[in-house]
């Protein structure tokens, strides 16, 4: 089995690249990867040297190379992780949006129609959906829930998603699809919520909450995630969408408050600053399909999985700081100076 992974040296991917390759130790994992700010290929080190692991650095929105690679790796499934994932710059530069996330999971799939494939799988995110408002905890995105998106980030997914479903009907490719919720852990780039707060709170920064920090997201262990891909693409009905979600909805300002607290940094580092254009309110997943079908259930409690991760970045001081004094620095001076 040999499985092209897109997008590996990013957070979710390289979770997801390590998994496979521990849990299946006979199959060949691909990683197909151009190396964007977001992109770390000291991530993939412990995997570097592993005979069943290949590195290969190019964009999927290049057809010839993207074309080559199949040529040579002639792969049984591709997992398409690779994309532009920060709303933020989505709002500054919604170009390179539209041309990862919508072109290059063209040219993945137009690379699978030519050479054959067992199994397409997309990526994709509960931000399609849109969001839901706070007063109706009632209501759950559901797989039948209407795409309705918000940011250019969101519309650019969606489309990839309405491509995928088209490629299926028309083409007869076997894809699947997922729809996930916010993803925390280790190697998550630290212009995120999480990870942006631990860095900042670790450097006695102020830590940057958007509006009154009343937005909920749905947390999930990227593990648990990379376990319900894994479930996906061997069992999972062909031509399906999947939500995958945590029942673990939470404010961003209990977010920081809890990091402060496991750090034992003061509350007055917060600092309420102008919201994002079009903020989201509320993401919920219903993963009731996921479990029905595939068994699958988020294993990892979220008070376990925030102390796995802030211990995580603690121990791993110099893959963050890395980036964090890099070309990262004028973006985030940028992004932040006018809030
Ligand atoms: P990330 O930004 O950490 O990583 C993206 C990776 O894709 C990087 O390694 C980058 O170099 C690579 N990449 C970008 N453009 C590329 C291109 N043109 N060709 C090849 N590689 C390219 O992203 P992430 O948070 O790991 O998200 C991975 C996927 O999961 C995305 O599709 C995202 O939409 C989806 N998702 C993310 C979350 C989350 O909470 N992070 C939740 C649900 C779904
Ligand atoms: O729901 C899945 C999505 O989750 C993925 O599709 C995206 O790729 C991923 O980036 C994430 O999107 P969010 O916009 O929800 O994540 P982010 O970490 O950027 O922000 C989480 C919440 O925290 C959101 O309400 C905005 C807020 N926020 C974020 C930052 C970076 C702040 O209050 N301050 C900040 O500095």
């Amino acid at each position: 089995m040999t499985i092209i992974v897109t997008g590996g040296a990013g957070f979710i991917g390289s979770n997801f690249v390590f998994h496979m390759l521990n849990k299946y130790p006979d199959y060949r994992i691909v990683c197909l990867d151009c190396l964007t700010y977001a992109g770390n290929l000291s991530t993939l080190a412990p995997v570097m040297d592993n005979p069943n692991f290949r590195f290969v650095k190019e964009s999927i929105t290049d057809r010839e190379a993207v074309y080559k690679l199949f040529e040579e790796e002639k792969p049984d499934m591709v997992v398409n992780f690779a994309a532009e994932s920060h709303v933020d710059r989505s709002i500054e530069n919604p170009e390179v949006f539209l041309d990862t996330n919508i072109k290059g999971t063209a040219v993945l799939m137009d690379a699978c129609r030519k050479y054959g494939i067992k199994r397409y799988h997309q990526v994709s995110t509960d931000e399609v959906y849109g969001d839901l408002p706070l007063d109706r905890p009632d209501l759950f995105f559901t797989e039948e829930t209407p795409i309705h998106t918000s940011s250019p980030y969101s519309s650019s997914k969606a489309a990839a998603d309405l491509l995928v479903q088209a490629y299926h009907r028309t083409y007869g490719l076997p894809v699947t699809i997922s729809r996930c919720s916010n993803n925390y852990g280790p190697y998550h780039f630290p212009e995120k919520l999480i990870p942006l707060m631990i860095a900042n709170a670790l450097n006695d920064k102020p830590l940057p909450v958007y509006g009154k920090g009343e937005n909920v997201r749905d947390w999930l262990y990227v593990e648990d995630h990379c376990k319900a891909i894994d479930l996906i693409i061997h069992n999972g009905r062909v031509g399906e969408v999947y939500n995958i979600g945590g029942h673990n909805e939470m404010t961003n300002i209990d977010i920081v408050k809890i990091i402060c607290k496991e750090l034992g940094k003061p509350e007055s580092l917060i600092t309420y600053v102008a919201d994002r254009k079009g903020h989201d309110m509320r993401y919920a997943i219903d993963p009731t399909k996921i479990h029905n079908e595939l068994g699958w259930l988020p294993e990892t409690k979220f008070a376990d999985g925030i102390k796995k991760t802030i211990k995580w970045y603690l121990e791993n001081k110099e893959w963050w700081e890395t980036i964090i004094s890099g070309e990262y620095q004028n973006y985030y001076e940028k992004m932040y100076a006018n809030r």
